[in-house]
């Protein structure tokens, strides 16, 4: 399981009596549904830089021990001019290797360089400057994929399900860049990422909850047009993040609302389905009969369509997404897994499963 850092509480400026400032927030490093703690000791780099330049103000080690729920920071005081430009506050793991000081801000957290890190990294919204910002009660991730690919998204720092990443986007990251850059091998999904095309690659994603997915994947795939879905409480964060995606050029980002429980949006794709994202979406046994149900309407329409199914199991319960995919005649054509970390050097696995008509099935 990887663990996120997240803000209980977002930094604060603190003013002194005389004049000088601190700084205060409140973090813990727990799992992507938040049910549980990093039970090991790890040692953090809090930092604080400019927002705007990404100039390092301040650094400071801090150390979380197995057993915390939460973590205090409390830096300074700082003279009074320390946000006199708008600032941002990161936490940060480091590991054996990564001890150095960073210089600046633009050090991203790297992902897939081989692998998913134990511990992702956090970044505050900017707070201070001439008009005294308060932080938002965001956290951003800021990860660079092979090939210096830079990938921000922002979550919340509350308890949303939707409004977050899970450790199976993580990985469908992963997975979709090695193969649209040929370092693993799957034919069916090479086929669709790696050949060049006279039109752009039509991507839907549905429960795409902050969008990482879909987002990764429009900044890693030339002439790409994204279609993000999820329920309406998603929009706000899905929206600020595409406004800072970097969609390669002549590809597309949107995203749209799609309840898996309603009717499919009139005109939602223009031209068929090429790719069909699902990430982390298959906890819920209650909602799977009306998530197989859209997939299958979506193939119906795009009978060529590749369904890639990312997940991380998480009960028994979560078998029924299979059987329900085969009763809907959506054949496995492909299984892969990727390992993730877990704590004292165990590893999960998440499974990527690429699903479609299977045209020899039906023709004998
Ligand atoms: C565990 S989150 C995964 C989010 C994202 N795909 C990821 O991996 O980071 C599951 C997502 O499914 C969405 N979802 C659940 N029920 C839904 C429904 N009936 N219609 C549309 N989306 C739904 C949630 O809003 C949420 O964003």
């Amino acid at each position: 399981m990887v663990y996120y850092i997240r803000f209980l509480k977002t930094p604060r400026l603190q003013k002194q009596k005389t004049g000088a400032q601190s700084i205060s927030a409140l973090i813990c490093i727990a799992t992507d549904l938040g049910d549980a703690f990093l039970a090991q000791d790890v040692d953090l780099l809090v930092t604080l830089g400019l927002d705007q330049s990404e100039k390092i103000l301040y650094q400071e080690p801090l150390r979380w021990s197995a057993g915390k729920r939460e973590l205090p920071i409390t830096l300074g005081p700082f003279p009074p001019h320390v946000s006199a430009q708008p600032i941002v506050l990161s936490v940060a793991a480091t590991d054996g290797n990564r001890k150095r000081s960073r210089t600046s801000f633009a050090d991203r957290q790297l992902l897939g360089q081989p692998d998913v890190p134990l511990v992702v990294s956090g970044w505050s919204a900017p707070f201070g400057g001439p008009e005294g910002l308060v932080a938002e009660k965001l956290v951003e991730r800021r990860l660079e994929l092979p090939g210096n690919l830079d990938l921000r998204i922002w979550e919340e720092t509350g308890n949303s399900i939707a409004r977050h990443i899970w450790d199976a986007a993580l990985a469908s990251v992963i997975y979709l860049q090695q193969i649209a850059t040929g370092a693993s091998s799957t034919p069916i999904l090479q086929n669709l990422l790696q050949s060049q095309r006279n039109r752009p690659l039509n991507v839907i994603e549905l429960g795409s909850g902050c969008g990482i997915v879909g987002i990764a994947l429009a900044e890693m795939l030339p002439n790409s047009s994204v279609l993000l879905t999820d329920l309406p409480e998603v929009e706000e964060i899905v929206t600020q993040n595409i406004a800072v995606a970097k969609p390669t050029e002549a590809s597309k980002l949107e995203f749209r609302t799609l309840d898996w429980d309603g009717a499919l949006p009139e005109n939602l794709c223009s031209g068929s389905i090429d790719l069909i994202l699902v990430s982390d979406c298959t906890y819920n046994a209650d909602s799977l009969p009306a998530l197989v149900s859209v997939l299958s309407r979506l193939v119906q329409m795009s009978p060529e369509a590749i369904i890639l199914v990312a997940l991380k199991r998480r009960h028994d319960s979560e078998t029924i997404f299979f059987d329900l995919m085969r009763e809907a005649g959506l054949s496995n054509l492909h299984q892969d897994n990727l390992q993730i970390p877990s704590e004292h050097d165990q590893v999960d696995q998440i499974e990527l499963y690429s699903y479609g008509i299977n045209k020899d099935a039906q023709h004998s």
